[in-house]
């Protein structure tokens, strides 16, 4: 008799599956993929007991499972006796909430790849996962396939994160690395990405920041102990990316990447804080997230003691995004079998999320101006006036108008902010082409 047929002898850990699509296809074929290995390091079989799903109709391909797995009602499946972990991988807010916290406070652990409800309300899921002494598992929910969760909610737990910076959408990435490589411009390369099925029909979650930006307070509340929102996360997105940013960046030795920044720092009156933002930013050729093209995504953590540390790989994508959501089974059975737990929510730093007025930041400024004596004055008195320090300006010029690019020192964004509202306010500055921050040691 083989370890593996010996294993099978212990009772199975029963598994009820939310969603059949993307993600959850992928989920049930791993699953009877590798049953005997699942088997074999769980110490039990996992068994599958019913799938909800929306459409009981929908046509499923060759999927291994038995069709009378499959109800539309989800919630009669979690509240089922002989349910032991609930995997969802449906997504949205309120509805999921609803189902996760009736499994939690059930006492049936949850693994989860739902980043919208996680960052709107993860708190809500915490606290039911500790008052039915349940799992919470969602390694899945950022950067699809890259262990980044267990990392910052284990393996760094004996250290002291500082910043965290990320390439964590994989759609906005592949736009970006397009524009760079090829020249072309915002809508020319989500056209590609759309026809590659990179990008979703309806593209706004990716290009606006919000998918980011729910990545972004997962991590930073994994990072610093602090439960943050996505309410929390100042969020730019890169719509406003032309293909002359990307030029002028090039130029500079620089790409430009929409990035999630999570960094601890301190307030005005010295308190300790933590900042954390989305926005497309230049960064130097030379960062190691510069290089990160494609659809891939990049998470660079820095820490105290461990220093730099840099996690790479897919994003999204059902079979990536399932190889997470299996690791997260295998731990959520194996805590059943032995009667353990996983570590519970750690937030007990409570640190202020600190306005981005108050982060500190750089920016790539460009203007078109007037060409006549003292314009440049005129304009750099605008930036002495707000406190702001000037690192570089490249002036090019025409007949009688100019084009000038400025790089300021590091200062609160708040002051910048106010440097370029005062300079769209002057009758020498005929517009301003764009403002980009600036990362990582660029410009
Ligand atoms: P899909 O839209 O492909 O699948 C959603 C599934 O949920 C479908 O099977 C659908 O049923 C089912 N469903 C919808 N409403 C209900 C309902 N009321 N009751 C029961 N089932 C329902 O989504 P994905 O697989 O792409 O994403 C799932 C989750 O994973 C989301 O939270 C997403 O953010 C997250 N995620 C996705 C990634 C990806 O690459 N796709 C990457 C990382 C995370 P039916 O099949 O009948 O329509
Ligand atoms: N739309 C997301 C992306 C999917 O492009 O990265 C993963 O969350």
């Amino acid at each position: 008799m083989s370890p593996a047929t010996e294993l099978t002898e212990k009772p199975a850990v029963r598994l009820a599956l939310l969603g059949c699509g993307t993600v959850g296809t992928e989920v049930v074929r791993l699953l009877h993929e590798q049953a005997d290995d699942l088997t074999a390091r769980i110490g039990a079989p996992l068994e599958l007991v019913g799938i909800a799903v929306r459409r009981l109709g929908r046509e499923r391909g060759d999927l291994p499972i038995d069709p009378a797995l499959f109800t539309s009602d989800a919630l009669g499946l979690i509240k089922r006796d002989d349910v032991d972990i609930v995997i969802e991988v449906v997504g949205g807010i309120d509805t999921a909430r609803t189902w996760l916290v009736e499994a939690l406070h059930a006492g049936k652990s949850v693994v989860t790849a739902n980043k919208a409800l996680l960052a709107e309300d993860g708190g809500t899921l915490h606290d039911a996962a500790a008052q039915g002494g349940a799992d919470l598992y969602y390694e899945a929910a950022v950067a699809g396939a890259i262990p980044l969760l267990r990392p910052l909610r284990e393996s760094l737990h004996g250290d002291r994160v500082t910043a965290v910076t990320g390439i964590v959408n994989g759609t906005t990435n592949f736009i970006l690395s397009s524009m760079a490589s090829t020249g072309a411009g915002f809508n020319e390369a989500l056209e590609e990405a759309t026809e590659l099925g990179y990008a979703e029909a309806d593209p706004t979650a990716d290009v606006e920041g919000f998918d980011a930006a729910a990545k972004a307070a997962i991590l930073a509340s994994l990072a610093f102990h602090t439960r943050v929102t996505a309410a929390d996360v100042f969020r730019e997105g890169m719509t406003g990316v032309t293909a002359g940013d990307m030029a002028s960046a090039k130029e500079m030795g620089c790409t430009i990447k929409l990035l999630c920044i999570a960094q601890r720092g301190s307030g005005p009156d010295g308190d300790e804080t933590v900042s954390v933002r989305v926005h497309p930013a230049m960064i130097p050729l030379t960062h190691p997230l510069a290089g990160v093209g494609d659809a891939f995504n990049a998470v660079f953590v820095e820490a105290e003691a461990a220093g730099p540390l840099m996690f790479y790989g897919r994003g999204a994508g059902g079979r990536p995004t399932a190889s997470a959501v299996l690791g997260d089974i295998v731990a959520a059975a194996r805590n059943k079998i032995s009667g353990t737990r996983a570590p519970s929510e750690s937030n007990y730093a409570k640190l202020r999320v600190r306005p981005i007025g108050e982060s500190l930041t750089r920016y790539h400024i460009s203007l078109d101006v007037a060409e006549r004596p003292g314009v440049l004055a005129t304009v750099a008195g605008v930036f002495a006036q707000h406190e702001v320090s000037i690192a570089t300006v490249r002036q090019s010029g025409r007949a009688d108008d100019a084009k000038l690019v400025i790089v300021t020192h590091s200062a609160p964004d708040a002051a910048l902010a106010a440097t370029v509202e005062a300079l769209a306010g002057l009758d020498i500055v005929r517009s301003i082409a764009s403002v980009l921050r600036v990362e990582g040691g660029a410009g």
